[in-house]
C-alpha cells in the first residue's frame, strides 16, 4: 500500500515560492490503476516524484507499507526504487546504444543480479510484452509503440510492487496507447499498484480511480461505480430521488 498524507511541495525560485502540491492526501490501492489527471502545471509530475521517492516533500508523509519514504536518505530511496518500483515515461528513456534486452536487463544489473539470471529475466519480461523477437534490436530500430513496451518490460523486470507511469502514451498513437494501457491493467491485476499520469480522457476513463489535480490541489476523486457497488450493503433501500427521475418519460427529460 502506498499512502500520502498532508503532502506539500514548494519549489524555491528566484521569482518566489511555487506551491506545486498542497495538502495532498490519498491511499493508492494495489490491484488497480489510479489515474492522475489535471492541466499542465497542476502538480502531477511533482506528485509522482514524491510518491516514487525521487524527491522529498516540503511537508507531509509518504508511506510504502511500513517504510517512511519521506524521511529516507537518498541512498536508501535509490535502493527502494530499484527493488520495489518501476517507471515508464513519455519519452521512453531507453539507452540508445543498448539493445532491447540490455535495456530491460539494466535495472537488474544495478540491483546486483548476476548476468545469467538478468538475461533470463529480461528475456521473460520481453516475452510478456510480446517483444522477444526484438530482443537484439537497438531502440532506433523499434517503432514508438515497441519502444514503450520495452520501457514497460524494463519497469517490470525487477518485479516491482508499484509501477509509476508519467504520460506513457503521450508519444503514441491511439492503438499503441491502448496496448500500453492494457499492459498496465494486467500489471495491476497481478496485485501491483499502478499510478498513471495522463492527459488522455479516454484512457483515464478505464482507470478504477481518477484523481483530479488543479493548481496543486486534489480537487476530485472519482471511483468506478463497480468499486462503490461492492461496498454497498447486499440489500439496498430504493433511493426515492432516483425512482422519481426514472419515472419521468424519456421524451420529456
Ligand atoms: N524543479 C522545479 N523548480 C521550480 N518549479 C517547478 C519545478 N518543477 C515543477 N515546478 C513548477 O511546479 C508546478 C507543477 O509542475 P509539474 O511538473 O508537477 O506539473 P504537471 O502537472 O506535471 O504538468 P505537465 O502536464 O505539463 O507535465 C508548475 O508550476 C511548475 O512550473
Ligand atoms: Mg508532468
Amino acid at each position: 500500500m502506498l499512502h500520502a498524507a498532508g503532502l506539500r511541495k514548494t519549489y524555491k525560485t528566484p521569482a518566489g515560492d511555487v506551491n506545486a502540491l498542497l495538502s495532498f492526501e490519498h491511499s493508492f490501492a494495489s490491484g488497480q490503476v489510479t489515474a492522475v489527471l489535471g492541466p499542465s502545471g497542476s502538480g502531477k509530475s511533482t506528485l509522482l516524484n514524491l510518491l516514487a521517492a525521487f524527491d522529498t516533500p516540503t511537508e507531509g508523509e509518504v508511506w510504502f507499507d511500513d517504510v517512511a519514504i519521506h524521511s529516507l536518505p537518498e541512498k536508501e530511496r535509490a535502493g527502494l526504487r530499484l527493488r520495489s518500483f518501476g517507471f515508464v515515461f513519455q519519452s521512453f528513456n531507453l539507452v540508445s546504444v543498448f539493445t532491447a534486452l540490455q535495456n530491460v536487463a539494466l535495472p537488474l544489473g544495478l540491483a546486483g543480479v548476476n548476468r545469467a539470471e538478468r538475461d533470463e529475466r529480461a528475456r521473460q519480461t520481453l516475452d510478456r510484452v510480446g517483444l522477444l523477437h526484438r530482443a537484439d534490436h537497438l531502440p532506433h530500430k523499434l517503432s514508438g509503440g515497441e519502444r514503450q513496451r520495452v520501457a514497460l518490460a524494463r519497469a517490470l523486470a525487477n518485479d516491482p510492487s508499484v509501477v509509476f507511469a508519467d504520460e506513457p502514451t503521450g508519444s503514441l498513437d491511439t492503438a499503441n496507447g491502448a496496448l500500453v494501457l492494457s499492459a498496465l491493467e494486467e500489471v495491476a491485476a497481478e496485485g501491483r499498484t499502478v499510478v498513471l499520469v495522463t492527459h488522455d480522457a479516454a484512457l483515464a476513463g478505464r482507470a478504477y480511480v481518477r484523481l483530479r489535480l488543479r493548481d496543486g490541489v486534489l480537487e476530485e476523486v472519482e471511483r468506478e461505480p463497480s468499486t462503490e457497488l461492492e461496498q454497498e450493503p447486499a440489500i439496498s433501500v430504493p433511493d426515492p430521488r432516483r425512482a422519481r427521475v426514472e419515472a419521468v418519460p424519456l421524451a420529456s427529460r
